[in-house]
């Protein structure tokens, strides 16, 4: 899969971890940054980049990391098209993916050590959305929303 990986310094040294991990696995990386621990680098100049490409489908997956996972996962879902969740459980990675069609997973770097963190990832990445009408239904309604309207029901 081609995967975009961005963090800010609290995510940096699980992003290094995370990149090498994937390139082992086979996977394309492209590496938004940090490019190297800075404490004061802010997490929107690194997840907003990744998130552009993701929504313009040159990406097929992102994973941002930051310390708590909070702040990308904000940040990320101001971009249309990403559906960012930040995820601390294996049955969320999944899900996320088969029922919201979820495309950037966010993690804590500060929170969730590498060896969950790559079990997140794996569930994340061999997960597919299952378009069930349901789930397509009720993404119709967010897109909706995002595109300055709304489809909910009365
Ligand atoms: C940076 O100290 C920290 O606030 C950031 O990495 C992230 O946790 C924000 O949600």
């Amino acid at each position: 899969m081609k995967i975009g990986l961005a963090a800010d310094h609290g995510g940096y040294e699980l992003k290094n971890v995370m990149r090498d991990f994937l390139i082992a696995r086979g996977h394309h990386i492209t590496d938004f940054g940090a490019y190297a621990l800075n404490n004061q680098d802010d997490y929107p100049d690194f997840v907003i980049p990744l998130a552009k490409m993701l929504a313009e489908k040159q990406l097929d997956r992102g994973i941002a990391i930051c310390g708590s996972g909070v702040g990308v996962s904000v940040a990320a879902n101001k971009v249309p098209g990403i559906r960012a969740a930040l995820i601390n459980d294996h049955f969320s990675a999944h899900q996320g993916v088969e029922d919201d069609d979820l495309n950037m997973l966010c993690l804590g770097g500060r929170v969730t050590g590498s060896e969950a963190a790559k079990e997140l990832v794996i569930a994340f990445l061999e997960a597919r959305f299952t378009a069930e009408e349901r789930h397509v239904r009720r993404l119709g309604k967010v897109k909706a929303l995002e595109m300055g309207g709304s489809e909910l029901a009365e």
